[in-house]
């Protein structure tokens, strides 16, 4: 069965993804999000609550997220129509009289939200998947470990699709190309020793040395020594890496590319350090780190069409590819599954 961006959509509609870096949205604070083109107005009460819900005001459209906070309630910016953080309409200044079946006809449409990670998470649609149970997170134990050193990157917005994130952070073959300048020119771009596994819950992993680069950068010390190098990918797209160096340290990354559009993503993700981490602090690694990642965007952003077509096509996947493609090749092949499962079919 061919897939369309509409079965995409509507599958990545049952799953969590990150609207904004939980420190930035602090009590008090309203931003606006677009996650899978649906427009939100995402909010923090001043008691910590949260909201998740369509920006548009029930009454005009006016956007929300342009809106403040006022008696403890979201207010509009047009009529001061006033929401709490259950979506309820409080206050509607225009009445003349108390008419509580208008404030109840103007709930607010809103969403699932949670915080977690460092991130705030937002799922627009509850109902279960295929499997029969609604989408949770993938447990990483490290980032809820208060001996390890968690340290929140700054989103950063790609106007490429999130596939071609996804598939950009799989593949270790770009290195001495597209990171000349940061991460080395002789970085192998032949993996000579890729273990790739397919686990149960359709997610899939890749485990291999990374060979020690040579660079005149400063950072090159101990990032970028030889390493082991286990990428965990839970469908559709949470991945995980996970350094382990030759003196024990380890350091586990996680890239969530959040759909925005169907041809742009924010890339939220963040890196956490073992206790006693040898090597530079988190926040300069964050440092380097963004330096990279802007790297990876330009990539993204080179490519033609923006997204990854997502049935098998030339310049799409399943054709044309390397031995370093297998991994973002066992993406797409997984991803076409968990899709076509949502669907409830199979190949
Ligand atoms: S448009 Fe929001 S109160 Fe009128
Ligand atoms: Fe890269």
């Amino acid at each position: 069965m061919p897939l369309t961006e509409d079965h995409v959509v509507s599958s990545l509609r049952r799953t969590w993804q990150p609207a904004a870096n939980a420190a930035d949205l602090p009590p008090g604070r309203i931003i606006a999000y677009t996650l899978l083109e649906t427009p939100l107005v995402i909010v923090r009460f001043a008691d910590g609550r949260l909201l998740a819900a369509d920006s548009a005001c029930p009454h005009k459209g006016a956007d929300l997220a342009q809106g403040c906070l006022r008696n403890g309630h979201l207010m509009c910016p047009y009529h001061g129509w006033e929401f709490s953080n259950d979506g309820t309409c409080q206050s509607i200044p225009s009445l003349l009289e108390p008419n509580p079946e208008k404030l109840a006809l103007s709930h607010l449409h809103t969403y699932v939200i949670q915080e977690r990670y460092g991130f705030i998470w937002v799922k627009l649609d509850n109902r279960p998947l295929a499997d029969g149970r609604p989408h949770e997170l993938p447990a990483v134990p490290e980032f809820d470990d208060p001996r390890w050193t968690y340290v929140m990157g700054p989103p950063m917005k790609f106007a490429a699709g999130w596939r071609r994130e996804v598939e950009n952070y799989l593949d270790m073959t770009h290195f001495a190309f597209a990171h000349a300048s940061s991460l080395g020119l002789c970085a192998d771009p032949r993996i000579r020793d890729m273990k790739i596994t397919v686990h149960p819950d359709g997610g899939y992993q890749m485990d291999a040395p990374f060979p020690a680069l040579d660079t005149s950068h400063e950072m090159q010390g101990k990032l970028q020594s030889a390493h082991r190098r286990l990428q965990r990918s839970w469908l559709p797209n949470f991945t995980t890496i996970r350094q382990t160096f030759t003196d024990g340290d380890e350091r586990v990354l996680v890239h969530i590319p959040s759909p925005n559009t169907r041809e742009s993503c924010t890339c939220f993700w963040s890196v956490s350090i073992s206790p006693g981490f040898k090597g530079p602090p988190a926040d300069k690694q964050i440092e380097f780190a963004v330096g990279v990642l802007d790297e990876d965007r330009r990539m993204c952003e080179l490519q033609s069409p923006r997204e990854i077509p997502i049935n098998p096509g030339r310049g799409g996947w399943g054709v044309l590819v390397t031995p370093g493609d297998t991994l973002a090749n066992t993406f797409q092949k997984q991803l076409r599954r968990w899709l076509l499962a949502q669907q409830g079919e199979t190949e």
